[in-house]
């Protein structure tokens, strides 16, 4: 009861300003006898905004936190633990040292590039005993985020209504370039400005990077991936996905390019880390980097993602992987060449199949029909003119980008990212663009940079892999890309006989021929691409996405844009007392929830937590995606778990409602009282419709519980001396 008072009151403290504030009016769904939690989850707020709704709803999850004890600009708080891990990932500091912790998917890269055959850290893990030992990495970075302020008003200097799109977006972009540069902020820290609820508010962030980081530990694949693709995405969840870096500074504690006299980084704060675990219910929050979302669409949009973008990019994909895998099964050469390019057109193959599911099963566009039916009537009732054709806009705009966008998703999928030689010629192409509007010079810093993409390019390539890949995808388009996006060249031909003179002529097959076509004058090169079979196949699609594909769709998806960002704004006007957080955009954010299971099908019901019962359970002994480490099958024998174990069971993963996309990996999740108890790498897959739909019913993230982390590095990997630096609580004792 208390709760709710509060409640009302903040609902009577609806600021009223122009900026936009995560202030809404109460749920009127809470009743003081019992309101629906569901209502008060899902969402990915900013930090700073946080003071209000926000607070009150974590507080009726459980939470003990305050606004400023996770966001504080002038006092240490939890954001000061967080970075943005190499611009794609999040990480946590957890000892006063500059310990960085992360998942195993994230740092992938960076221990394969430490590995060799003589030290597979892969295979093996990899763990430094001493600050010695650790390994510095090239271009690599973190980022912690120091500050955020609202310059909405001076991002819109200048901007008036009638002004067509065009011009808005141009003052707009000379506005943002002023604030960036007039940013308050230290000579070592940057500022940058970005765009939320859909152009509607900006927010500016001071910055600072840095990037001497260097690899401290990881498990052997075999735990850090265990269940790999057939497990990816799916509860219930075995994975000990993490890994361990640590920030270096200089003698001030300041960013510097790595130096053998640089120091371990002190924080200004790090997360205390719970040794209690988890039961249903608990408050969790998951702070972190979410790359993007897309949850204010209309249902036109969302109806053409599922009906007919999703099943192109499905389709296509499935072919795909259907040949190589044939492949890497008999071939344990190209199993590991192609191993991690399978793994990354697996991953999305997979979450657009749960996607489409969780869209139909939640009934999400038939809501969305709903919202807008209701949408419609009060802005007829209150005759809110400028919002009344919002609707039938999106109607026409959406079926005129119907067509270019199915032709640009089969662009990407067929020639970009499955088809090798021609994501090889799309580079090549990009070369002889390069000479055409920069001349020579152009030419050959583009030539330099080509030429080591190719090296690592062909590492991993295998023209009788990428042969029977080419003819199926490249029919597949053919057949089912829009008539008027396809080349002529594709029109008509027998794509077997086609495949074959391209394989059989084509000097882009083999690293030595791409070379040797790359070598020369800008004219003699260019000369030699348009002769190769392989090379002007490839351009014909490629100028058909330059010149066709992309101008068309960058016109519609700025009109679309326009249309976008006077919905948000009618929306956010038109239902007062709903809840809107600004979609993700790759900044800093804070998502809520709480433990639970889910029930992803009738009579079946999932529970919270996985243990190490179950990775034996599904251990298959020399399988490459269900192998169990020696050591780790002991220490579940003889039960060895020290201080880790939860009533004598060693629980694994765990999962909650927080609504977290791709990004969050690597994310903290954080108890009621700011402690570290998990960290987020996945989520469950009837869920990962939560990018256009949250649903607190069934979309779940996927965390490993940290008592693993804990137990992998003592007792299975001996790392003790991280275990030191650590600060070990026990909130609930
Ligand atoms: N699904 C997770 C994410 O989106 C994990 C991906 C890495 N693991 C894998 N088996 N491919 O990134
Ligand atoms: N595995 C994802 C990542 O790399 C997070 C999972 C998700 O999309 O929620 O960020």
């Amino acid at each position: 009861m208390r709760y709710i008072l509060r409640y009302f009151l903040v609902a009577f403290l609806v600021v009223s300003c122009n900026t936009i504030k995560q202030t809404t009016k109460v749920q009127e769904s809470i009743t003081s006898k019992a309101f629906d939690t569901r209502e008060i989850q899902g969402g990915m707020w900013v930090p700073s905004l946080l003071k209000g709704m926000n607070e009150e709803e974590m507080k009726l999850l459980g939470s003990k936190m305050t606004a400023e004890d996770i966001y504080s600009v002038n006092n240490s708080s939890l954001k000061d633990a967080i970075v943005h891990f190499n611009g794609g990932c999040t990480s946590e500091v957890i000892s006063p040292n500059g310990l960085l912790l992360t998942n195993h998917h994230c740092g992938y890269g960076v221990i394969q590039s430490h590995s060799s055959v003589d030290h597979d850290y892969l295979k093996d893990g990899f763990w430094a005993k001493s600050y010695a030992e650790e390994l510095p990495n090239k271009n690599f970075s973190v980022t912690f985020i120091k500050r955020i302020d609202d310059v909405t008003d001076a991002v819109f200097v200048g901007v008036t209504e009638g002004m067509d799109e065009t011009a808005k977006q141009k003052i707009i972009s000379q506005n943002i370039n002023k604030v960036t540069k007039s940013a308050k902020k230290e000579a070592w820290q940057d500022a940058n400005v970005k765009e939320f609820y859909k152009g509607n508010q900006y927010l500016l962030f001071v910055t600072e990077e840095f990037t001497d980081v260097r690899l401290v530990g990881a498990p052997p694949t075999a735990i850090g991936k265990f269940g790999s693709d057939t497990d990816n995405w799916m509860w219930p969840r075995h994975t000990g996905d993490f890994s361990m870096f640590r920030i270096y500074a200089n003698k001030d504690n300041k960013p510097a390019e790595y130096s053998k006299d640089n120091v371990p980084y002190k924080p200004a704060h790090h997360l205390p880390i719970s040794l209690d675990g988890v039961e249903e219910n608990d408050f969790t929050l998951v702070f972190g980097f979410p790359g993007s979302t897309d949850e204010y669409l209309p249902a036109v949009a969302v109806d053409q993602i599922v009906n007919t973008l999703n099943p192109a990019k499905i389709e296509v994909r499935e072919n795909a992987l259907k040949i190589v895998d044939g492949f890497m099964r008999a071939d344990q050469e190209i199993k590991i060449k192609y191993a991690s390019k399978y793994a990354s057109i697996a991953n999305y193959w997979k979450k657009w199949i749960g996607e489409n599911q969780g869209i139909e099963k939640s009934n999400a566009i038939q809501k969305k029909r709903d919202l807008e039916a209701k949408f419609s009537k009060i802005v007829n009732e209150k005759e809110l003119v400028g919002y009344k054709t919002l609707l039938s806009d999106f109607e026409t705009l959406y079926k005129e980008f119907e067509d270019v966008s199915l032709a640009r998703d089969y662009w990407i999928e067929v020639a970009y990212r499955n088809t090798e030689l021609l994501n090889a010629s799309f580079r090549a192409f990009q070369l002889e663009q390069a000479f055409l509007r920069g001349g020579e010079q152009a030419f050959e810093s583009s030539r330099t940079s080509l030429l080591n993409r190719y090296k690592g390019y062909y590492k991993n390539y295998s023209a009788k892999v990428d042969k029977p890949v080419f003819e199926k995808l490249v029919s597949l388009y053919a057949e089912k890309a829009p008539k008027e996006y396809v080349p002529a060249a594709m029109q008509n031909v027998d794509y077997s006989t086609l495949t074959k003179n391209i394989f059989n002529n084509s000097k882009l097959t083999s690293l030595a021929g791409a070379e040797e076509l790359l070598n020369g004058s800008a004219k003699e090169v260019i000369e030699k691409l348009n002769a190769d079979p392989g090379y002007r196949f490839g351009k014909d699609l490629h100028s058909t996405f330059y010149f066709k594909i992309e101008p068309k769709f960058q016109e519609l998806n700025l009109k679309i844009g326009a249309v976008q960002k006077k919905y948000m704004k009618a929306l956010m006007e038109v239902f007062p007392s709903k809840r809107f957080f600004p979609d993700a955009n790759s900044t800093l954010r804070v998502t809520y929830g709480q433990v639970k299971g889910y029930a992803p099908k009738d009579g079946m019901r999932y529970g919270n937590t996985t243990y190490l019962k179950g990775v034996i359970e599904k251990y298959v002994p020399g399988d490459y995606e269900f192998d169990v480490p020696k050591k780790l099958l002991e220490l579940y024998n003889t039960k060895d778990y020290g201080q880790y174990a939860d009533n004598g069971k060693m629980p694994v993963c765990f999962i909650g409602t927080n609504h977290t996309t791709g990004g969050n990996s690597g994310s903290p999740a954080i108890d009621a009282n700011g402690n570290l108890i998990g960290l987020n790498f996945d989520r469950v897959w009837e869920g990962t419709m939560s990018d256009y739909n949250y649903d607190a019913d069934i979309c779940r993230n996927i965390m490993v519980d940290v008592r693993y982390v804990l137990f992998i590095v003592d007792k299975y990997a001996g790392a003790t001396n991280l275990i030191k630096e650590m600060t070990l609580v026990h909130p609930k004792k």
